[in-house]
């Protein structure tokens, strides 16, 4: 099979080229990323001599080079995306530009070049959030989009596009949308690459409010298993919600990575807190379950030593990251509060 993924040199996208063409010998990979911030061709280096695999630097809102790169194809993986809520309360503009106008460039070229199979990576995000007080309400795939932030209401944006080119035309698609992701190569300006390299160098943590905020999170390849079941198994036109079985608090997993690492408490401070932080995130993945025997097999509580262990194992990889990283976590320590 010949696959373009797009956005394979970030965190997700790099996990799962890695883990497709371990699984899939005979498989060809085009990985098209326009190497932002987020993209590091540093992800790949296991695999970038291997002849099944090759990169391509570039935008997917480039018709020609899109269209050029689909033909003869038979499946786009599509992971490209501004994805980080902080950036697009203050610059929105990309987020539109490249996770709605991006995908409808992929898609177009998707039904011109014979209806190539489309599998859209998504975010449970598009659902707004749950409250705090009732533990039993979960995101599932019947609940009406709610998006709060631009960056998951660009992304609920794609996934009507995606949904509208089924409907509209019989693109071959299906939809994923998952919870939050933790493992190796994640940037670290998101919140566990961020505690832990912090943590690594003794710099101060921020942790926006109380830190009670509760997300559902899930392991990298868990993510890359569930896509991968989609693909092979999921059914044309469905979309499907992956969870980590993984609730925790940020503050939790602040302080558990600071025991990890031996470090004190008084390495996090309280900052102001985001704009419209969506308070709690958790997801029922029984579909998933049911339809294509999904469940993760990782908990959090014990895959959380696994990951800071990695980070400690390969400064190489994040420290050269570091300095851009940082720009965001210090601008925050500003607004400590007192
Ligand atoms: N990280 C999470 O916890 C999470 C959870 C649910 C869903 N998702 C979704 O998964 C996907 C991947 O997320 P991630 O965390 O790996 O993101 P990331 O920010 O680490 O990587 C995004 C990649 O897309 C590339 N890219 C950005 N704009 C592009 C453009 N215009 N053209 C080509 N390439 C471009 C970047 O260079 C980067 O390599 C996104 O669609 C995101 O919405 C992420």
């Amino acid at each position: 099979m010949k696959i373009l993924v797009t956005g394979g040199a970030g965190f997700i996208g790099s996990n799962f080229v890695k883990y497709w063409l371990k699984k899939y010998p005979k498989d060809e990979i085009t990985n098209l990323d326009k190497l932002t911030y987020a993209g590091n061709l540093n992800n790949l280096k296991d695999i970038e001599k291997d002849k099944r695999y090759t990169f391509v630097k570039g935008n997917i809102c480039n018709k020609k080079l899109v269209d050029e790169l689909v033909k003869g194809k038979d499946l786009i993986v599509h992971f490209a995306a501004e994805s980080h809520v902080d950036r697009s309360i203050e610059g929105p503009d990309e987020f539109v530009k490249t996770n709605v106008e991006g995908t409808l460039v992929l898609l177009e070229a998707a039904l011109k070049h014979g209806s190539i199979r489309f599998h859209h990576i998504s975010t449970d995000e598009v659902f707004g959030e749950l409250p705090l007080d009732d533990p039993k309400a979960k995101f599932h795939e019947d609940m009406v989009y709610d998006p709060r932030s631009v960056y998951s209401a660009s992304k609920a944006a794609s996934d009507h596009l995606v949904r509208a080119y089924h409907a509209t035309h019989r693109l071959p698609i299906t939809i994923s949308n998952c919870s939050n992701n933790y493992g190796p190569y994640q940037y670290p300006e998101k919140l566990i690459p961020l505690a832990i390299t912090r943590a690594i160098m003794d710099q101060e943590i921020p942790v926006y409010g109380d830190g009670k905020q509760v997300r559902d999170w899930i392991h990298v390849e868990d993510h890359c298993i569930g896509i991968e079941r989609c693909i092979k198994k999921g059914k044309i036109g469905e979309t499907y919600l992956f969870g980590g079985d993984g609730e925790k608090q940020n503050i939790w997993i602040v302080k558990e990575i600071l025991k990890l690492l031996d470090k004190p408490k008084d390495l996090i401070v309280h900052v102001g807190d985001r704009k419209g932080h969506d308070l709690r995130y958790a997801i029922v993945f029984s579909k998933a379950q049911r339809e294509l025997n999904y469940k993760p097999s990782r908990t959090v509580d014990q895959w959380l030593a696994n990951t800071v262990e990695w980070y400690v194992d390969n400064p190489e990889w994040w420290k050269p990251l570091k300095k851009k990283a940082d720009v965001l976590a210090e601008r925050y320590l500003e607004k400590r509060i007192k």
